[in-house]
C-alpha cells in the first residue's frame, strides 16, 4: 500500500490512519535507555517485535545495543534480509522445517535460541548437524509468567544436554511478562524479586551439572530496573520503551527509571459530527485493543470502541469541545506491538506532531511474520 506520506511533506499531508514516529520523542527514548544500561554495566538487547523494522533496529545498535530480541523466526529472516546481523530468538522452535530455517539462517548472522524440552534440544541439534552453522542456545525458564520455560530444578538437564549436542550453552531465559503491567511499583519489584529467586535456583542446578552459565537475560519496560538491580540479569530485552503506550503510560514509574517519551501516534481526523459525539476515521483495525482503548494525546475526551474503522469520542471530564470535522486527532495506542503489526509503514515526523515535517518513511520489514 502507498505511504500516507512522503519525506519533506508537513505533517498536515499525511494521510489518514497513518502510523507516526515522533523521531525526537523516539531517539531520546532509545538514547536514555541505551544510558541506563551503559550505566548499570548490563548488556542491551532491545526486543525487535515491538518495531519490526530493520531501520529502527540500526539506530538502537548505533546506540549499543550488542543485538536485538524477536519472537518469530521470520521476523528474524525479514530483519537479517536487510542487515541486523545479531539477533536472539527468546522462543522456542520444536517444528523441523522452520528450525532447517533456522540452520539456514544461523550460517549467515549470529544467532541465539531459547529452548524448554529436550526433544527441542535434539531437534536443533539433528537441524544443526552437517551444516557449519552454530546457535548460542538459552534455556527458558519460567519466572512466574506462566508461558514457556522450564521448572528451574530442569534447567541443569537441558543445559547438559545443549552442551552434550556440542551447542553452546548461553545461559538462561528468564522473562516475567506478568510483571510488566502491574501498576504498582512495589508489585513489580516484588514479582521480579521472586523471579530472581528461581533464576538462582536455575544456576544452582546449572552449576551442579558441573555447567557454567554465562548470562541471564530478560526484562521489559515495566521492569528491567529491578533485573538491572539484582545484580544477577546481565542484558536486558525491553522492547516498548522505544514508543511506550496507554498500557505503559497507565504503569507508576519505577524510582531511578529513565523517563520515557510517547512516540508513537496515530494519526486520524474526524469523519463525522454530531452534538454529543465525533467520529474518527480510524477503529481497531489502525490501532490493537487488546490491553484496552487508545487515548486522546493532550486531550481528556472519552474514547468508545467504534469498530473495525470507527473511534468515537465524547466530551471528556474537563468539558472541552470536541474536534471539528476534518481536524487531526492523535491517538496513543493501548498497545504499541500489535498495533505496529497493523500497519505497512511508519511516518516518522521530525520537529513535532503540530509544525513538524516528514523525515523519514519506513517499511515495517516483519510485519505479519508470524511464522
Ligand atoms: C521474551 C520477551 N522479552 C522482552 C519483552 C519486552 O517487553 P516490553 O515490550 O514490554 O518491553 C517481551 C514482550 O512481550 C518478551 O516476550
Amino acid at each position: 500500500m502507498t505511504p500516507a506520506a512522503r519525506a519533506g511533506d508537513s505533517v498536515a499531508a499525511i494521510d489518514t490512519p497513518a502510523l507516526v514516529i515522533d523521531l525526537d520523542a523516539m531517539e531520546r527514548n532509545i538514547a536514555r535507555m541505551a544510558a541506563f544500561a551503559a550505566a548499570q554495566r548490563l548488556r542491551l538487547r532491545p526486543h525487535a517485535k515491538t518495531h519490526k523494522c530493520a531501520a529502527i533496529a540500526a539506530l538502537q545498535l548505533a546506540a549499543g545495543a550488542v543485538g536485538v530480541c524477536v519472537q518469530k523466526l521470520g521476523e528474524a529472516e525479514a530483519l537479517a534480509e536487510r542487515g541486523v546481523n545479531d539477533i536472539y530468538l527468546t522462543n522456542e522452535i520444536v517444528d523441523r522445517a522452520k528450525l532447517s530455517r533456522l540452520a539456514a539462517l544461523a550460517s549467515r548472522i549470529t544467532l541465539s535460541v531459547a529452548v524448554d524440552s529436550a526433544l527441542g534440544i535434539d531437534r536443533l541439534a539433528q537441524a544443526l548437524k552437517g551444516s557449519r552453522a552454530s546457535v548460542t542456545v538459552f534455556v527458558e525458564i519460567d519466572v512466574g509468567h506462566g508461558r514457556c520455560g522450564v521448572a528451574p530444578a530442569a534447567s541443569g538437564a537441558l543445559a547438559h544436554q545443549v552442551v552434550s549436542h556440542g551447542m553452546r550453552f548461553g545461559g538462561l531465559q528468564a522473562y516475567q511478562g506478568r510483571a510488566q503491567h502491574l501498576r504498582g511499583d512495589a508489585e513489580r519489584s516484588a514479582a521480579i524479586a521472586h523471579a530472581v529467586a528461581l533464576v538462582r535456583a536455575a544456576q544452582a542446578s546449572i552449576t551442579s551439572a558441573g555447567i557454567a552459565c554465562p548470562l541471564v537475560t530478560g526484562a521489559g519496560t515495566g521492569s528491567f530496573v529491578h533485573e538491572a538491580a539484582s545484580g544477577i540479569y546481565g542484558e536486558l530485552q525491553a522492547g516498548s520503551y522505544i514508543f511506550m503506550d496507554r498500557d505503559y503510560a497507565d504503569n507508576q514509574p519505577s524510582a531511578g527509571a529513565p523517563l520515557f517519551e510517547q512516540a508513537l501516534f496515530v494519526k486520524t481526523q474526524v469523519m463525522s459530527w454530531g452534538t454529543s459525539h465525533v467520529v474518527l476515521d480510524a477503529g481497531h483495525k489502525a490501532h490493537a485493543i487488546d490491553s484496552g482503548l487508545p487515548v486522546v494525546w493532550g486531550r481528556d475526551h472519552a474514547v468508545a470502541n467504534g469498530g473495525d474503522e470507527h473511534t468515537v469520542l465524547r466530551r471528556g471530564p474537563s468539558g472541552a469541545e470536541l474536534p471539528a470535522l476534518g481536524e487531526t486527532v492523535w491517538l496513543v495506542p493501548g498497545h504499541c506491538d500489535p498495533t505496529v503489526n497493523l500497519h505497512d509503514h511508519f511516518i516518522g515526523v521530525r520537529g513535532g506532531l503540530d509544525d513538524g515535517r516528514v523525515e523519514s518513511v519506513w517499511a515495517i520489514d516483519a510485519r505479519g511474520a508470524l511464522r
